[in-house]
């Protein structure tokens, strides 16, 4: 007799030889949760390449390889997290076509919640840097600055420290320098574009 738990190993592990098997090289560089994320994160984010990525883009950005299966980054677009979240764990989700049922734990199922919130903030901020600061700013890990003196954001805790970074928006930051237009940011976008840049952090 076969027990669940058995069961779930072996589906598991199923789909980690599928996934091996078309993994494709990842074409941008990608960001990868910090030491603050938490055990959940990290685990729901190798759950999710395992997967979730032959069909999803699972990261902040990108389009999916299935493009009828939407990207993580846009989950939150019709639902709410806390609404997938409750659907993967009660496994309500996904039962539509094209879209394999899973046997997934209730841990793993939380820990991929833990890893798709994890991503919409973050795919936030990256949305609105790039349609408001990219005409001068680098606004990723590999881009090139279209302004000369804009400095790319993944070096700009060379400047100031992220952490003060709110508080230089609360000031204006753009009186520090003329050539920066004034945003009429909310406190949300704010905190998504500062945690979006504190992720993207640099040294070179
Ligand atoms: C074989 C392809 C495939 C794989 C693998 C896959 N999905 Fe999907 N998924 C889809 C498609 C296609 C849709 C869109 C279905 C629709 O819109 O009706 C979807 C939709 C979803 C949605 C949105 C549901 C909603 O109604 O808002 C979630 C959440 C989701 N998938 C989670 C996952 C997770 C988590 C994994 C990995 C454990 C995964 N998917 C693996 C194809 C896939
Ligand atoms: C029109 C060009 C332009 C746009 C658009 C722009 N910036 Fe800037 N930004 C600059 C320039 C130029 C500097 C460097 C100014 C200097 O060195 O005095 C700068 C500097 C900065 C700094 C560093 C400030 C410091 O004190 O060192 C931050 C942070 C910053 N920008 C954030 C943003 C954000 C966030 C956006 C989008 C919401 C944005 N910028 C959009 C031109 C721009």
């Amino acid at each position: 007799m076969i027990k669940p738990a058995t069961r779930m190993t072996q589906a598991l592990t199923a789909g980690i030889f599928l996934a091996a098997a078309f993994a494709a090289p990842s074409e941008a560089a990608e960001i990868k949760p910090g030491p603050d994320a938490g055990e959940a994160v990290h685990h729901g984010e190798a759950l999710a390449r395992l997967n979730c990525a032959r069909c999803h883009e699972v990261g902040i950005s990108g389009e999916s390889p299935n493009t009828g299966a939407p990207p993580f980054w846009s989950l939150s677009d019709r639902r709410s997290v806390a609404t997938i979240a409750r659907m993967l764990i009660d496994q309500a989700s996904p039962k539509h076509s094209g879209m394999p049922t899973f046997e997934i734990t209730e841990k793993q199922a939380e820990d991929i919640a833990a890893w798709i919130a994890w991503v919409q903030p973050l795919a936030h901020g990256r949305r609105l840097v790039t349609e408001n600061c990219s005409s001068c700013h680098a606004v990723t890990l590999t881009d090139e600055s279209a302004h000369p003196e804009a400095p790319p954001f993944r070096l700009i805790s060379k400047r100031l420290p992220i952490e003060a970074l709110e508080e230089a928006f609360a000031e204006g930051i753009e009186s520090g320098h003329p050539d920066m237009p004034v945003f009429d940011v909310d406190i949300i976008q704010l905190q998504d574009i500062i945690s979006y840049i504190a992720s993207i952090q640099t040294t070179d």
